[in-house]
């Protein structure tokens, strides 16, 4: 199974603001009304794995904007909301058990979103790709996207696109070497 980070941030690595707001990222200027490859990518996975906090922002949304199946990690929440059943579901437990029932359950590629969520898989050596859309500002606080890691990990550059109004979409891999 491949696992796919595919995420906004700040020149200075946020995703979102302390509180969690996202009005720098929603209301950046996008004249050209870009959704930035996000269709296309989401043509391309299975699932959805976010972290509870994401989830929450999400349920915020005028509208469910997923046509995929979501998992939610979260060891608090007991379930997502009624409206969401067959939708959504509640995971939790060690990541690797966690990825090993998703396999078993026909998903090959996870979209992994969620800052903390994110590292928890980076700290285990677990995202296979890394798609970055770097917004040209500086936020200086906020939830970051990046935290410690136990060894450095390498990624090779797969390609970047730079769209008129200055976001910079880079995509990595994972090279784990041979
Ligand atoms: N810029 C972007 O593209 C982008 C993308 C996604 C999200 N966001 C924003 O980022 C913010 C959310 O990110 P975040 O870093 O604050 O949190 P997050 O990763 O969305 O959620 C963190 C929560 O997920 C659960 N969790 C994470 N790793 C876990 C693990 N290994 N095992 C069990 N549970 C785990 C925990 O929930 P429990 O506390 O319930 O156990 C934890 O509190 C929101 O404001 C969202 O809008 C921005």
């Amino acid at each position: 199974m491949r696992n796919i980070v595919y995420i906004a941030a700040s020149l200075d690595g946020f995703i979102a603001r302390q509180d969690g707001s996202l009005d720098w990222l929603t209301g950046f200027p996008n004249p050209e009304n870009l959704d930035y490859g996000f269709a296309e990518f989401m043509a391309g996975v299975d699932a959805v794995l976010m972290g509870r906090l994401t989830y929450e922002t999400v349920l915020g949304f005028e509208a469910w904007p997923y046509a995929k199946p979501v998992f939610v990690l979260s060891g608090t929440l007991k379930g997502v909301a009624p409206a969401l059943a067959g939708k959504a579901e509640v995971v939790c437990g060690p990541l690797r058990d966690l990825l090993a029932g998703l396999e078993r359950r026909g998903i090959k590629r996870l979209y992994v979103d969620g800052g903390r969520t994110v590292q928890s898989f980076l700290r285990e050596d677990l995202v296979d790709e890394l798609t970055v859309s770097r917004l040209p500002l500086l936020l200086g606080g906020g939830r970051p996207l990046f935290g410690p890691l136990g060894a450095a990990l390498a990624f090779t550059h797969a390609g970047t696109e730079v769209y008129p109004n200055g976001i910079i979409k880079s995509r990595y891999l994972r090279n784990r070497g041979s």
